[in-house]
């Protein structure tokens, strides 16, 4: 393998949480009390989700992030190790918890979530400067919105001054509109409908929101913007161009990390020098393989599966490597 065909490094810097998960019929009302079908415990934070979907495709990503100095803590480490996720940024925070989500799944596959931070808040500009001590130009950074935001812009400027790319997933949906020194640090800005429209004050209920939205991202100062759009796809705009890839069908069990999945896969078809466009579609693939299965890191696809299923859906693996395709209006 050439210089220029090895892949990119990956970092991810963000949260590490617990997730108990119970399935019910239907999500309960303010004060009602429902029986739960199953109760299971599974790795998760969105910072986790995005390495090991990385980690899943054969990269070997470095984890920078924080756990308790509890019983999940331990678990979660073995889990990572065994991931083949690398963990010399990763620490045992003591008298932290480990954090920990709690999940609530319906029969339709979807989600409800509340999020308990523990050791993921012990993160100040200090700490963030020595996890990415190693970070240099053409690596690839994820980063997402469960970690306090000061560290996160200084993550994302440490990262793009270094000529790193960085890829934000701005989730949970942030409570104020982010500054504009985190949006003029990414190389990419990837919301759900709902947190595109929190940023930029778009209605994103309709197609056309979507594509406002998207391209709205890019004007405020993110280089691509991808707005994820569930089962439809997700909106790439490039410069002042947008188009709806479109998504996957499959049989959806579980959405939680759907977007946690398509940000790995991102990361790691980046990482192989695809172009923004035929990495978008890879993002969706990967994405829609993961809902497949109950837990956040279930049914994330190997780089076999993930070819396997692109093969059936007609996009021959490889094909198109290195052609940086336009997007075009709908
Ligand atoms: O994005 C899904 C994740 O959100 C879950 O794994 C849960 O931990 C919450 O952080």
């Amino acid at each position: 393998m050439t210089e220029t065909h090895r892949p990119a490094r990956i970092f991810a810097l963000g949260s590490l949480n617990v997730d108990l998960v119970v399935q019910v019929d239907r999500f309960p009302q303010p004060g009602e009390t429902l029986p739960g079908r199953t109760f299971h415990t599974f790795p998760g934070g969105k910072g986790g989700n995005q390495a090991v979907a990385v980690a899943r495709l054969g990269g070997s990503p470095s984890m920078a992030a924080r756990l308790g100095d509890d019983s999940f803590g331990e678990e979660y480490l073995a889990t990572l190790i065994r991931e083949g996720v690398q963990v010399n940024q990763v620490e045992r925070i003591p008298g932290k918890t480990t954090g920990t989500a709690l999940i609530e799944v319906d029969q339709r596959g979807q989600n409800r979530i509340v999020v308990v931070a523990g050791a993921n808040e012990c993160w100040d500009d200090r700490a963030v400067s020595i996890a990415l001590a190693g970070i240099a130009e053409g690596d690839i950074l994820l980063l997402q919105l469960e970690i306090p935001l000061p560290a996160v812009i200084e993550a994302a400027l440490i990262a793009s001054r270094r000529g790193a790319q960085v890829i934000l997933d701005p989730a949970p949906a942030p409570e104020a509109p982010l500054p504009r020194e985190l949006l003029g640090a990414l190389s990419w800005c990837t919301p759900n409908e709902h947190e595109a429209a929190l940023i930029t004050g778009i209605a994103t209920s309709s197609a056309g929101g979507q594509r406002e939205a998207a391209l709205a991202l890019v004007r405020h100062g993110v280089s691509r913007a991808v707005v994820k759009a569930g089962a439809r796809g997700a909106w790439l705009a490039l410069e002042d161009r947008a188009e709806l890839l479109p998504g996957f069908p499959v049989e959806a069990r579980d959405t939680t990390a759907a977007g946690d999945s398509f940000n790995g896969g991102l990361a790691w078809a980046l990482s192989h020098h695809f172009s923004p466009r035929e990495a978008v579609i890879r993002a969706n693939a990967v994405a829609a393989l993961s809902t497949t299965g109950l837990g956040a890191q279930t049914a994330m696809p190997t780089a076999a599966r993930l070819s396997s299923f692109l093969e059936k859906a007609g996009i021959t693996p490889g094909e198109q490597k290195n052609r940086d395709t336009p997007a075009s209006d709908p």
